[in-house]
Order: structure tokens, then C-alpha cells, then sequence
């Protein structure tokens, strides 16, 4: 009872005028603990929002290249059954969430432990989960930024100028260039950051629904074009081999806490994102089904980008290893060389920045569904006030990769110690404690509002949570330190 959920009321609501529905039902019309007006209306709408938000520039840009640095088939291998075993339960939980409590992350901690009797602590982890959110934003809009500018120069033919002698030198150059003008990745961080405030701050249905329904299919869409030519030009085979054999010797300690650590980032877990999310989505869709459906999708897009881009660099002779300069420095190279280079490259470059816009609105909505609830702000208060915020910050990320080049927290930049931050310490700790406090604070009530009565997937999850999850990761954090 106490755990009623306010869709039957939201879907009866469904009429509602505009005008109500964007201005008072949306934003100051409820507190918190009142029932939300917020649901996705189509069926599928959760799975494209939540995919969109996990399929991101950690799929595109940093899984081929951590992949390719740590040896290929045997780190893929463990990177999927790191989803398979925490990614996916973990996904469940925090959607699960979301959905019972139909509020935002901090919030949803709050009711959760108060109806639980637990500590009331526990909101805190909310809280941590907001502000990693909010500090990935302001370093992911630079590197998004980096792709908007990509996308500009390769669509204006950079990459294509016949008088240019192609080398890596050159390449390099255009991107140290980039990063060495604060002008250039202002601007283009701002227009980033731009688009994403106008989405959110148009609403969760008008602005968010909307826009990924059809942002979403038109990136697959170009991922598949994409991949489909990358393997008549390529050496498909070599990169079959590269991504799918597995050799063990090449895999160390590290490897595998990369791994670890990038199976939460790359379903954006421990940020908030899914919890938020989660507290839109309609009560008849199933969570375990759609968690194993958003992991389906984000783990394909991340192999069908190695898929991409592996066949092009061992067919022109590349080092799959380059590391974070894979995608800008050494692509470029082939860009001049390949037939329909240019367009290649733009459509490449086009496809990153749409997949860095759906995984930024959903680094957005947490903070700015907690400022709509815990201060009763308009939502265009709230965007506004994330996103200038945001914007300051992200100046500081900025400037750290030129004029403050400098080690300021621990012999990182403030860009690197960012990353570092919220990627090995907040989320881990983050997805520690969510599995904590499922196992052993969230009582047989609530998994059955998550999962449904009488679900099958209840004691698995139970048993993850409590004690599968927390030794794994603990064991392999100590082992790190
Ligand atoms: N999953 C995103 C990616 O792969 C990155 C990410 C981490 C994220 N946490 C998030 C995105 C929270 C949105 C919300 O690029």
C-alpha cells in the first residue's frame, strides 16, 4: 500500500491541458512525496531514454581504446560478465528505485530508508549519486564539445585537403591545437551544453521524450551504416580476431579493475541517471526485462563501434593501443585516405555527438529534478540555474587542459582528477553502497514492487546485491589500492 504506484493516477491524467501540464502539474504543482506527473508516454520510451543515457562516448570513444589498450578479446570477455553479473542487477536496483519511489535520487533514498526503517544516512548515497552526475557534465560537454568540433572540421574538409601532407604530426597537431585554444573548446562546449539545457528545460515528455525517440533510432541507424562500410573498406577479419580471441596473458590486475570500472560507467550506474529515469517509467514495464534490454543494446553499440573502427586502423596499419587519441588523432589519418573519407568522417563525428547529447540530458535531469523538488523551482529555474552552474565549472575543466596545465589535486589536472573522481572513487563507492543497501536494508515488500510477486529473479538479486556484488568490488578496490 505504502508503495502504491501513481501510474494508474498519471495515466488517467493523460488529458491534461498543455499548458497545466507544462507549467504547474510539471514543476511547482507537486512537492515531493506527491505523486509525479512525469511518466514517459510510449511503451519503449524508457528503454531508448535509458539506452541513450548509457550508450555515450564511453562506447564510442573509451571502450575501443581502453579495449585496444589492455589487449583486446580477454578484457572484452571479462568487461561483459563484469554487465552480466553487477551491470545488469545493479541497473534493476537502481531503476527499481526510482520507479517505487517515483522521485529524484536523493529523495528516493530518503522514503526508501524512512519505509525500511534503516538509517537515514542512506540518502546521502542519493546525494553522492547526484553529484557525480553533475561533475561527469562538466567535463563530458568539453569532450562533447571536442566532437561537435570534429564533426565541423572533417564536414568542411580538414581531413580531406589534397595539399596537405597527411601524417600523424599533423593530426596531432589539430588536436593539441584544440586543446591549447580555450576560445575553440568554449565555444564549442557552450553550443554543447546549450542543446542540452533546451532539452531538458523543455520537459520530460515534451523535451526528453521527444528528442530521444528520434535522436536515438537515428544513431543506430548511422552506427549500422557506419560499421557496414567500415567492413568493406577494412580488415574486418583482423578486428574480428582483435576483439573476440581471447589471450589471458594479456590480462593484468589492472585490466580487470578497468573493466570493473567501466561496466558501471558505460550503464551509467551510480550517477543517479537510472534512479531519475527510473521514477518516469510507466508501471507495466518489466525492470529485469528492461535492464537485460538496456544492457543488450549499450553492450552492441560498444562492439559495434570496436566493429567500426578496428578494421580501419589495422588496414591502414594503426596501433590499436593509441590510447584516448584514437578516435581524434589517429582516424583523421584515414579519413584523407579512404573513399567518401569526408563523409565518413562527418557522419562519425555527427553519431558521437548525438550519442554524447543523450547520455548529457541524463546527466542533467538528476540535478535538476532534485532542485525542482527539494525547492519547489520551475523546471526553468532549475535547468537554468544546473546549467549556468555547469557552465562555470566546466570553464575550469576547460582551462585546465591549457592555461592551468597543472597538477592541482593529487598530480592531476583539474580535467583528469575529475574523471579519476567520479569514474574509480564516487561511482565505485556508489554502486557498493546501492548493492548494500538492496541486500540487506529493502525489505520482500519492496523487491516486489520492483520485480513483481513472486519473481524469479527476487533471490538472485538478493543474493548479487548482498553478497556477490559487495566482495567483488571491494575485494578488487583493496587489491587496486
Ligand atoms: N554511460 C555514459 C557513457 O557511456 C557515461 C555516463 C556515466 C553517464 N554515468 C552517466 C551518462 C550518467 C549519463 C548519465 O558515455
Amino acid at each position: 500500500m505504502v508503495f502504491q504506484d501513481a501510474t494508474a493516477f498519471i495515466f488517467n491524467n493523460k488529458g491534461m491541458s498543455s499548458s497545466m501540464s507544462t507549467k504547474n502539474a510539471t514543476t511547482s504543482g507537486w512537492k515531493a512525496g506527491d505523486r509525479s506527473p512525469k511518466i514517459w508516454k510510449g511503451k519503449l520510451t524508457f528503454i531508448m531514454a535509458a539506452a541513450g543515457s548509457a550508450v555515450g562516448l564511453g562506447n564510442l570513444w573509451k571502450f575501443p581504446y581502453i579495449a585496444g589498450e589492455n589487449g583486446g578479446g580477454a578484457f572484452v570477455l571479462v568487461y561483459l560478465a563484469f554487465i552480466l553479473c553487477f551491470g545488469i542487477p545493479l541497473l534493476a536496483a537502481e531503476i527499481g528505485i526510482g520507479r517505487s519511489t517515483r522521485k529524484n535520487a536523493y529523495s528516493a533514498f530518503d522514503s526508501l530508508a524512512e519505509k525500511t526503517g534503516a538509517n537515514k544516512h542512506w540518502k546521502k548515497v542519493g546525494g553522492l549519486a547526484i553529484s557525480t552526475s553533475y561533475l561527469i557534465l562538466s567535463f563530458y560537454t568539453v569532450v562533447a564539445g571536442w566532437c561537435l568540433y570534429y564533426f565541423y572540421i572533417s564536414a568542411t574538409g580538414r581531413f580531406n585537403d589534397p595539399a596537405q601532407s597527411f601524417d600523424k604530426s599533423f593530426t596531432s597537431g589539430i588536436f593539441e591545437a584544440l586543446l591549447a585554444s580555450p576560445i575553440s573548446l568554449i565555444i564549442f562546449s557552450t553550443i554543447f551544453l546549450g542543446m542540452t539545457y533546451a532539452i531538458v528545460t523543455s520537459g520530460v515528455v515534451k523535451g526528453i521524450e521527444k528528442t530521444i525517440n528520434w535522436l536515438m533510432p537515428s544513431m543506430m541507424l548511422m552506427l549500422t551504416v557506419l560499421i557496414g562500410y567500415s567492413a568493406a573498406v577494412g580488415d574486418f577479419d583482423a578486428a574480428v580476431e582483435f576483439l573476440f580471441m581471447p589471450d589471458f596473458s594479456k590480462l593484468t590486475l589492472d585490466s580487470i579493475i578497468i573493466a570493473l570500472g567501466h561496466s558501471f560507467f558505460t550503464l551509467s550506474l551510480a550517477s543517479a541517471a537510472m534512479i531519475t529515469y527510473g521514477s518516469y517509467m510507466p508501471t507495466d514495464n518489466s525492470i529485469p526485462k528492461t535492464a537485460f534490454a538496456v544492457a543488450g543494446v549499450d553492450i552492441l553499440v560498444a562492439l559495434t563501434a570496436g566493429l567500426a573502427i578496428f578494421p580501419l586502423v589495422f588496414k591502414y596499419g594503426l596501433e590499436p593501443g593509441a590510447g584516448p587519441g584514437l578516435m581524434f588523432i589517429s582516424l583523421p589519418l584515414i579519413f584523407n585516405d579512404m573513399p567518401y573519407g569526408q563523409l565518413f568522417g562527418s557522419a562519425f563525428f555527427f553519431m558521437m555527438f548525438i550519442a554524447a547529447l543523450t547520455s548529457a540530458i541524463s546527466l542533467m535531469e538528476p540535478t535538476v529534478a532534485w532542485l525542482e523538488q527539494r525547492f519547489n523551482w520551475t523546471r526553468n529555474k532549475s535547468a537554468a540555474l544546473t546549467t549556468l552552474s555547469l557552465w562555470v565549472v566546466s570553464l575550469g575543466t576547460v582551462l585546465s587542459l591549457n592555461e592551468w596545465d597543472s597538477p592541482i589535486f593529487f598530480g592531476k589536472t583539474l580535467f583528469d582528477a575529475l574523471d579519476y573522481l567520479t569514474a574509480n572513487v564516487f561511482m565505485t563507492a556508489g554502486a557498493l553502497a546501492t548493492a548494500i543497501f538492496c541486500g540487506f536494508c529493502l525489505k520482500q515488500e519492496q523487491l516486489e514492487v520492483m520485480f513483481g510477486k513472486g519473481s524469479l529473479a527476487i533471490p538472485s538479486f538478493k543474493f548479487t546485491m548482498r553478497y556477490l556484488a559487495p566482495l567483488f568490488v571491494a575485494t578488487l578496490t583493496l587489491a587496486s589500492i
